[in-house]
């Protein structure tokens, strides 16, 4: 078992990694609640898999437990579930003393938090990740939000969970293409910041990656507390966690959100952006072949789909990375080492 605390000016809160995590949900569960009622948020795919368990397990909590369960899909962080989602909650007569709890992968969790922090002008909730990319990213930080027809996340809040819960043993279930998309972003924190990471993940034989995940899931967790703590709002250093997005976003946007996961945009974005980087020399010869390799280990995408420059350009303009009439692109210098380099909007043309 691996435990980390983020701690931040106003706010601190545990994160607790360990694999078969979920037998005891109830017992971790019950440090917090303490006869409030509950709102367990999920999809039905997840429901399907774990609903009865879950419920089970509820059941020994002293409280009424109540169940919204949604489509699983990226749809589903919409401003029109969101409103549903606001009025059960009236109907289950939720209080500002009261939990929600994120059962699910990154849109669970976005939309849950951003219930979370808007629903009486905020309540309590927790964050039990199902995904690899929820457990290594989304879950923790306190970024929520939800979609808008003009990209993803565009509305939303900083809001932090109670606590975060993590079992790495769930990702057995996950589809091999969505413990893919998880992998994009820890291949991603190796990228930013640990060599050690990126080496590990080189060297594992990919039959036992499941064995490796709880530390892997704890290295990627760690990186981002120090992260978050460092920058809490996304002024800074934390916009590292960009590396890759700035394409990736645009792609997944561009094919509609259904050709490709965020993952997978996210791998070609990484690649692409550094083969760029290295040809301008500011990024250490053979990064990017480096990059490659790992990617395509763990079944990532790096070909660049054909895409006309202006509507690239078109889908890159909204990035949240974007100041004015500059934009921050994150590069490496080389492995493990990612740094902010400022552009100015109408030279990201230099980088396609
Ligand atoms: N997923 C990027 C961040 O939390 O800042």
């Amino acid at each position: 078992m691996y435990t980390l605390n983020i701690n931040l000016p106003d706010k601190s809160y545990p994160i607790i990694i360990e694999k078969d995590l979920f037998n005891s949900i109830d017992t971790f569960l019950s440090q917090y609640i303490k006869g409030n009622k509950v709102v367990v948020l999920t999809d039905e795919n997840l429901s399907n898999i774990y609903g009865k368990k879950l419920q089970n397990k509820l059941n020994n909590l002293n409280s009424e437990v109540y169940y919204i369960v949604l489509k699983a899909g990226e749809e589903t962080k919409s401003l029109s579930v969101l409103e549903k989602v606001y009025s059960e909650l009236l109907s289950f007569g939720i209080t500002k003393s009261d939990y929600l709890i994120a059962f699910g992968g990154g849109v669970i969790g976005d939309l849950t938090g951003f219930a979370a922090a808007t629903y009486l002008r905020g309540i309590p909730f927790i964050q039990v990740p199902t995904s690899l990319l929820a457990q290594v990213d989304s879950s923790i930080g306190g970024k929520t939000a939800v979609n808008l027809p003009q990209g993803k996340n565009l509305i939303g809040s900083f809001y932090h969970p109670e606590a975060v819960f993590i079992d790495p043993q769930m990702l057995s279930t996950l589809h091999p293409r969505y413990l893919a998309d998880g992998m994009a972003e820890v291949i991603k924190y190796g990228c930013i910041k640990d060599t050690e990471l990126f080496e590990i993940l080189e060297n594992i034989d990919i039959t036992d990656l499941m064995q490796h995940m709880e530390k892997i899931v704890y290295k990627c967790c760690n990186i981002k507390k120090s992260i978050v703590e460092e920058d809490e709002k996304d002024d800074g250093s934390r916009m590292l966690l960009n590396f890759g997005h700035t394409f990736g976003h645009a792609i997944e946007k561009i094919f509609c959100y259904e050709k490709y996961t965020h993952g997978e945009g996210v791998a070609i974005g990484m690649h692409h952006i550094t083969k760029k980087s290295e040809e301008m020399g500011l990024t250490e010869i053979n990064t990017s072949e480096r990059i490659k390799g790992l990617l395509g280990k763990y079944n990532l995408p790096v070909s660049f789909p054909h895409i006309d420059e202006k509507s690239l350009l078109d889908a890159v303009a909204p990035d949240k990375k974007s100041r004015g009439r500059m934009l921050n692109l994150i590069l490496l210098k080389k492995i493990g080492s990612g740094f902010i380099h400022t552009i100015d909007k109408n030279d990201t043309i230099n980088y396609i």
